[in-house]
C-alpha cells in the first residue's frame, strides 16, 4: 500500500477525530514530510482533511470520496481481503470487470468508479453516471451455477441493494421486475448482470453484477428528470457512499454463497412493486397487457392474460410498466 493509502486508511479509522502528523509518521514508519505530502495528495483528490494546530489532521465526517480504505472497515470480516479497485473515471465498471474476469480475477473482486463516461444499462441503453454523486460498482462472482440459475444473481443483487439502502433511510425502496429499484415513483438504481460463459461445459464461469445507484444525484438530464431519483435529497445525510457500497457488497457476497437456496426470493416478492398489479410489457417490440401474479423459482415473472392463459417472463429483452 502506498503511504497515501496508508494515511487514508488511518484517517478513515479516526474519521471525525484528529491524529497528529507525528503519530501518523510513527504508526507508518515514515517521515513527517511523507505524511504531509500524502495529506496534500489526498486533499487534491477531494478528501476533506483539516489540519488543526496542536491537534493534527482530521478527516471530516462529510468527506465522501469513494475509496477502498473507506469501504474496507465496513466489510464483514470474511470479505475484508477482497480486491477493491476505485477509479476516478472509467468508461464502464462492467466492461473493466469483464476484462479482469477473463484475466482470472477472483470471486468477490470489486470495481468502482466516481464517474462513468460510458455507463451501460440493460437493452443497450446508457446509464447516466455523473461524478461524485452515485455508486457505480461491478462485482465479479464465480457462483458455480448453471446458466438457467444464474438469473437468480440479479434477483439477489436487487434485494441486496434494497436492504443496504434500508440501513441508511426509512424510504423502503421497491423492486420493479426484474432489477430496477424505485423510491416512490423514481428509479434510483439499475442493475446490469452479465455472464461470462464456458460454452463447452454449459456453466457460467463469471457473473458480473453491475450496480448503478444514484445516491445524491440532483441534476438529471431532461430525458431522465421525470423518472430518475436519488436515495438522498438532502446533503446532510448523504455522506455515506463508502458505507453503503460496503453494505451492498456484504449483502451480495453472503447471498451468493448459496444462491440455489433462493432465500432472498421472499424479500424480493415483498419488495415487488408490480406483483398483484396489472402491467404492460413489451417483448420483441410488441406490447401486451396482463396481471403480474408471482415470481417463480428462477426469478421469472408469472403473468396471467385476460383470456386466462399464463406466461412466464424471463428478463432478457423485456420491459415492464405498471398500469394504474
Ligand atoms: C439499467 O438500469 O438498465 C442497468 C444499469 C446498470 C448500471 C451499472 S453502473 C455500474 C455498472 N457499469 C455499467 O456500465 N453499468 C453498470
Amino acid at each position: 500500500m502506498s503511504v497515501k493509502n496508508e494515511v487514508l486508511h488511518i484517517l478513515e479509522q479516526y474519521k471525525g477525530n484528529s491524529i497528529s502528523g507525528q503519530e501518523l509518521a510513527e504508526k507508518l514508519g515514515v517521515s513527517r514530510t511523507s505524511v504531509w505530502k500524502a495529506i496534500n495528495s489526498l486533499k487534491v483528490e477531494g478528501h476533506l482533511i483539516s489540519g488543526v494546530p496542536n491537534k493534527g489532521y482530521s478527516l471530516s465526517q462529510a468527506s465522501d470520496v469513494l475509496s477502498a480504505e473507506g469501504i474496507r472497515p465496513f466489510l464483514n470480516d470474511e470479505y475484508n481481503q477482497i480486491p477493491i479497485a476505485v477509479y476516478k473515471t472509467i468508461g464502464s465498471t462492467n466492461t473493466e470487470a469483464k476484462l479482469l474476469a477473463m484475466q482470472d480475477a477472483g470471486h468477490g473482486t470489486v470495481i468502482l468508479s466516481e464517474e462513468q463516461t460510458g455507463g451501460r444499462g440493460r437493452m443497450g441503453r446508457d446509464f447516466y453516471s455523473p461524478a461524485e454523486s452515485g455508486i457505480y460498482m461491478s462485482l465479479i462472482l464465480k457462483p458455480h451455477l448453471n446458466i438457467a440459475d444464474s438469473v437468480l444473481i440479479t434477483t439477489a443483487a436487487a434485494v441486496a441493494v434494497c436492504l443496504a439502502v434500508d440501513k441508511f433511510t426509512d424510504q423502503e425502496p421497491k423492486i420493479k421486475w426484474v432489477n430496477d429499484i424505485y423510491i416512490g415513483n423514481k428509479k434510483v438504481c439499475g442493475i446490469l448482470t452479465e455472464a461470462v460463459t464456458d460454452i463447452e461445459s454449459g456453466t457460467v464461469n463469471n457473473i458480473i453484477v453491475g450496480i448503478g445507484l444514484n445516491v445524491k444525484t440532483v441534476n438529471f438530464p431532461k430525458e431522465l428528470k421525470e423518472t430518475a431519483g436519488s436515495v438522498f435529497n438532502s446533503d446532510e445525510d448523504s455522506y455515506v457512499r463508502n458505507r453503503l457500497a460496503a453494505e451492498i457488497i456484504n449483502n451480495i457476497l453472503s447471498m451468493c454463497k448459496t444462491p440455489e437456496d433462493r432465500s432472498f426470493l421472499r424479500t424480493y416478492k415483498e419488495r415487488s412493486m408490480i406483483l398483484g398489479e396489472r402491467i404492460r410489457y413489451s417483448k420483441n417490440s410488441i406490447w401486451y397487457e396482463g396481471y403480474a401474479q408471482d415470481i417463480d423459482e428462477s426469478g421469472g415473472l408469472i403473468v396471467f392474460h385476460d383470456d386466462g392463459h399464463k406466461e412466464v417472463l424471463h428478463s432478457g429483452e423485456i420491459s415492464v410498466r405498471k398500469l394504474n
